[in-house]
């Protein structure tokens, strides 16, 4: 039998919760799953490697189930943010490293940060935010947030850039944003030179401030 990579603690067997559990169990991770609801559990035993049915916000049950020595342990409870919150206490509480949680709300997300999550999983508005970037700009294809100032936004070369090479184009002394890769059709160009060419319809891969990026979004291109 092939090596586990990870071992992962899956609190919460739910939308988010069993979806993770399908792709951690292809990547061939070691997964303890728990879940209140027995019909959840059942439904995920056979990818995890240990299910159990168990209330999260029982330390002495976290304790019990050696939860402590995994490498990263999610917590995604859905609407039950009371547990959300307790089960994320309680994690950090017995001393497992890193803790995941998904949030509901903004609230939520304050206050799982305040008690030490250790990385804060906000999936509804994270695909919200992107599209609508995608939406409101024919020019972005894709935006993933990095800080409330700092993103990489997706792209499309406009004619105005046509046949244009990235030294001429300077984007970097211009706008202050740096262009971290382009894809042309199936082929990817990462951390391209500035000598490349850029084709209507490429992609351009940019990484920058808000500010900068808008500024070339708009001026730019
Ligand atoms: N279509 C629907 O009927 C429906 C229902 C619920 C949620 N949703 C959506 O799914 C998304 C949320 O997904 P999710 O995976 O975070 O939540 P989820 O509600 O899908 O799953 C949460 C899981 O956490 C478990 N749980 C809650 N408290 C627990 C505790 N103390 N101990 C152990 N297990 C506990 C529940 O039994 C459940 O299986 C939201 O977007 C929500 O709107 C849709």
């Amino acid at each position: 039998m092939a090596t586990r990579l990870k071992q992962i603690g899956l609190i919460g067997l739910g939308n988010f919760g069993g979806s993770l559990c399908k792709e951690f169990a292809e990547l061939n991770t070691e997964i303890l799953a728990i879940d209140r609801n027995e019909d959840r559990v059942d439904a995920y035993s056979s990818l995890a490697t240990h299910s159990v049915v168990a209330d999260s916000t029982d330390e002495g049950v976290l304790k019990s189930l050696g939860v402590r020595n995994f490498d990263l342990v999610i917590v995604s409870l859905g609407d039950d943010i009371q547990s959300s919150i307790l089960t994320t206490l309680v994690l950090k509480e017995i001393g497992v490293k890193t803790v995941w949680a998904k949030a509901q709300s903004k609230y939520h997300r304050m206050v799982l940060e305040k008690i030490g999550a250790d990385r804060i999983i906000h999936p509804e508005r994270d695909i919200a935010k992107r599209l609508a970037h995608h939406v409101v700009s024919e020019k972005i294809i894709d935006y993933i947030e990095l800080s409330p100032d700092h993103s990489i936004v997706e792209l499309i070369a406009t004619p105005k850039v046509n046949q244009k090479t990235l030294g001429h184009l300077n984007i970097r002394a211009k706008y202050g944003c740096n262009i971290v890769g382009i894809k042309k059709g199936v082929e990817i160009i990462v951390s391209p030179s500035a000598d490349v060419i850029l084709s209507e319809g490429d992609t351009m891969i940019i990484i920058g401030t808000n500010d900068d990026l808008k500024r070339f979004e708009d001026r730019g291109l």
